[in-house]
């Protein structure tokens, strides 16, 4: 299995080009599923998640053709997928386990066949993650749904129903596989509680040049005019919020600049103000941000998770780790997910002075140093807290189970040393 090496006390200066995103990437994939055409996907992250959805869609009988590409300078990867068929309509536990948002095949699958059969993903390191929003709305939409075996089974006779659909909680996966489920349905679906995440509109804008209805876009009322069919359609992927935040907090914590090309400000607002508020320089320029920490005494500062727009939960560990390094203390509160400190321990074992009240809230209190130490990653966004804390440490981190950054976090080791970080990636081979 990879580690990762820090040596601790690099300044970072320089730019780092930001991937498309994970979680636009993902539904988006999964809306091939809704036509017979091709469905082209440019600016895509080179991510072991998206090889594991792309491999749940070849064994459903996509045909799927990878391309390398340049786009504004860099290189990236076009991926086109092609569903004539579907050869199955069963999604396997050993695929759904290894990654949840397989279970994004649920919507289309059921929209265009009529019958699908998806393993459940069951909880993760962070949370329960149930899937009763996704499952209630198919109900009311007319799907008949069945759980064996540790499936779900769902059914339909001839199309799904249009419905008035109230989301109890705006959850970003409900409201992405309604949409690719209400899209091909009969009469208009509409959706009230929707979830306003940007990768929403960027599935939004993919199903809408297919040749779906879909209106209200960034709001929490989706409506949705049920088509009898998509067509194909090409489509460049946002640039990835979570991966630009969370290397806005590596030019932070290491008091250094980076410019980060390609970033989205727009949807960053929170992060950015938490930064600004704390004393860093952030500016936003065209297609950029620039965020500058040169010389500067950092404030602590309260952070409570949120549903977009506040403050995301995927930059909770990243901007945590950041408040270590800040004068005063901080309160972290997690409010999405019940189990999202597993960071706190592995870094307490590099010095940091954190308290964990019940399972929701953290005081952080400024360090004057970590020690670099071999830690534990337990998820993605956890992981990338530990090499945070490692870019700063004194002496030697070495991150372990480093393939949940590789879900994450495309060329990880390569961007950070582009900015002068001493960061090595240690193969199982060369042990
Ligand atoms: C997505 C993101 C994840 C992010 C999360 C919140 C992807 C692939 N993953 O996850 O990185 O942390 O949004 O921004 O895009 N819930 C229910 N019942 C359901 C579904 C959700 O109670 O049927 C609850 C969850 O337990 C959680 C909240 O709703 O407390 C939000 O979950 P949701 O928005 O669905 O997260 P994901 O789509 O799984």
């Amino acid at each position: 299995m990879d580690k990762i090496k820090i040596i601790g006390g690099k300044q970072l200066n320089g730019k780092i080009y930001i991937s498309g995103a994970k979680n636009a990437a993902l539904p988006l994939i999964c809306a091939s599923l809704l036509t017979p055409d091709t469905v082209t996907l440019t600016n895509m992250p080179m991510l072991s998640d998206i090889k594991s959805l792309n491999a749940l869609l070849t064994l459903l009988g996509t045909q799927i053709d990878e391309f390398d590409d340049f786009l504004d300078g860099h290189p990236t990867k076009t991926y086109s997928y092609r569903t004539q068929e579907a050869t199955s309509l069963i999604a396997p536990y050993d695929y759904v386990r290894k990654m949840r948002a397989s279970y994004y095949v649920l919507g289309p699958l059921l929209a265009r066949y009529g019958h699908v059969e998806l393993s459940l993903p069951g909880g993760c390191a962070i949370g329960a993650r149930p899937m009763d929003i996704h499952l209630a709305a198919l109900e009311q939409m007319g799907a008949k749904i069945e759980i064996r075996n540790g499936y779900v089974i769902a059914d339909i006779d001839g199309r799904l129903k249009g419905a008035d659909i109230i989301f109890k909680v705006a959850s970003v996966g409900a409201t992405c596989n309604i949409l690719m489920a209400a899209v091909l349905a009969e009469g208009v679906t509409k959706i009230q509680n929707a979830a306003k995440e940007p990768e929403i509109g960027d599935l939004i804008d993919l199903l809408n040049d297919m040749g779906a209805k879909i209106s209200g876009r960034d709001t929490s009322i989706l409506t949705i005019e049920g088509v009898e069919t998509l067509h194909g359609a090409t489509h460049k992927v946002i640039p990835d919020r979570i991966e630009a935040g969370s290397y806005a907090v590596a030019a932070a914590i290491t008091r250094g600049c980076i410019e980060l090309i390609n970033a989205q400000a727009s949807t960053l607002q929170c992060p950015i103000n938490i930064l600004r508020q704390m004393g860093v320089d952030v500016t936003e320029t065209e297609n950029s941000l620039i965020v500058d920490a040169r010389g500067k005494t950092l404030v602590g500062q309260d952070i409570m998770t949120d549903f977009y727009p506040g403050f995301p939960t995927d930059l909770q560990a990243q901007f945590l780790a950041l408040m270590l390094t800040a004068e005063g203390a901080s309160l972290i509160t997690e409010t999405i997910w019940e189990n999202r400190f597993m960071h706190v321990p592995e870094l307490m074992r590099m010095g940091a002075n954190i308290n964990i009240h019940g399972h929701a809230s953290a005081i952080v209190r400024h360090v004057d140093k970590l020690y670099g130490a071999p830690v534990m990653a337990t998820d993605l966004r956890a992981s990338f807290a530990l090499i945070l804390a490692g870019l700063i440490a004194e002496g030697e981190t070495i991150v372990n189970r480093v393939y949940h950054l590789y879900r994450g976090y495309e060329k990880l080791a390569e961007k950070l040393a582009a900015v002068g970080a001493d960061i090595e990636v240690i193969h199982e081979s060369d042990e």
